[in-house]
């Protein structure tokens, strides 16, 4: 009988399996799916102080072995997920929950993170400072260390659950972001959100997505986002949740073994709903085939004697 259990800032999880931030909405959608408490948890839709709508459509587009998308932040605003969505997932899922905030100004982060204090339902508070596709907010913080600093510290003074902060790869050196975090007092980190590109139809001759760019996730991404964890791994001592192109349960041991405590797993949701249930069901007979009898035990296993 091996153990996946694994533990983020003294929450234990079931397993390390989280669908991703912005593949599975508020979770309750997915409840005819499968039991969603097969999970570790679940981290919710991207929610902003106000309501938004998004940005305009096309928002969407294929790419080989991956996605890009434009959503732009789409939610119904911290009251609603805080007063409305929370519950209604509370009747179908009975664990803790990760809450992905964004925002456009550190006041928008802080009150956002205010409108969803007290709240027993929220395991961890995801800074997300990384979303590719909004101006003036999103990513800016995140390509900074200076703002990715200030953020983090802000949300830190006001959250009452531990503070992860979800990073951007498109930057030069992801480490020096992660130890900005690190200093202003980030629990931990999600690392990574979406690589901007883009793609152009032929026939239109413009750019596919109305907002142009957007950002790229899929397998494609995996072995970008694995030597990111591996990266910050090295120069942090707070706990990672790795995110990228995750689609099967050899994936999460190999993020786990870059250094990953917990694994979020992404569009591999929009290909088929019931990814992580498949994911979660066949971790037991990797771990067996390779041997490993406690999940815990392997994390970061990879840069030992390297
Ligand atoms: C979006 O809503 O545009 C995606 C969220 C993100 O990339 O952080």
């Amino acid at each position: 009988m091996v153990n996946t259990q694994v533990t983020l800032s003294g929450w234990t999880l079931d397993n390390p399996v989280i669908p991703a931030s912005g593949t599975f909405g508020f979770g309750y959608e997915f409840s005819e799916v499968y039991d969603l408490n097969l999970l570790g948890s679940i981290s919710l839709k991207g929610t902003t102080l106000a309501p938004r709508f998004g940005n305009p459509t096309p928002r969407i587009a294929e790419t080989p072995a991956g996605l890009l998308n434009s959503v732009g932040l789409q939610n119904p605003g911290a009251e609603a997920v805080a007063n409305e969505e929370m519950s209604r997932l509370s009747r179908v899922f009975h664990k803790k929950v990760i809450l992905n905030v964004s925002g456009f100004s550190k006041e928008d982060y802080v009150g956002a993170v205010q409108a969803l204090c007290r709240k027993d339902m929220v395991g961890l508070f995801e800074i997300n400072i990384s979303c590719p596709n909004v101006h003036g907010g999103g990513m800016a913080f995140g390509t900074d260390p200076d703002s990715a600093y200030e953020i983090t510290r802000a949300v830190k003074a006001v959250a009452d659950k531990p503070v992860y902060v979800k990073l951007s790869p498109n930057v030069t050196d992801i480490t020096q972001i992660a130890l900005a975090c690190e200093e202003a007092g980030a629990d931990g980190l999600s690392l990574i959100n979406t690589l901007m590109g883009m793609r152009i139809s032929l026939k239109d001759r413009k750019p596919i997505l109305k907002n142009r760019t957007g950002g790229l996730s899929g397998p494609a991404i995996f072995p970008v986002a694995l030597r990111m964890v591996y990266d910050v791994y090295e120069k942090v001592r707070i706990p990672l949740i790795g995110i990228g192109g995750v689609s099967s349960a050899d994936d999460v041991l190999e993020m786990m073994l870059a250094g990953a405590t917990a694994v979020q797993v992404g569009s591999a949701n929009l290909v088929r709903p019931d990814a992580c249930k498949a994911i979660i069901e066949e971790l037991p007979h990797r771990m067996e085939a390779y041997h490993i009898e406690s999940l815990s035990d392997i994390i970061g296993g990879a840069h030992h004697g390297t």
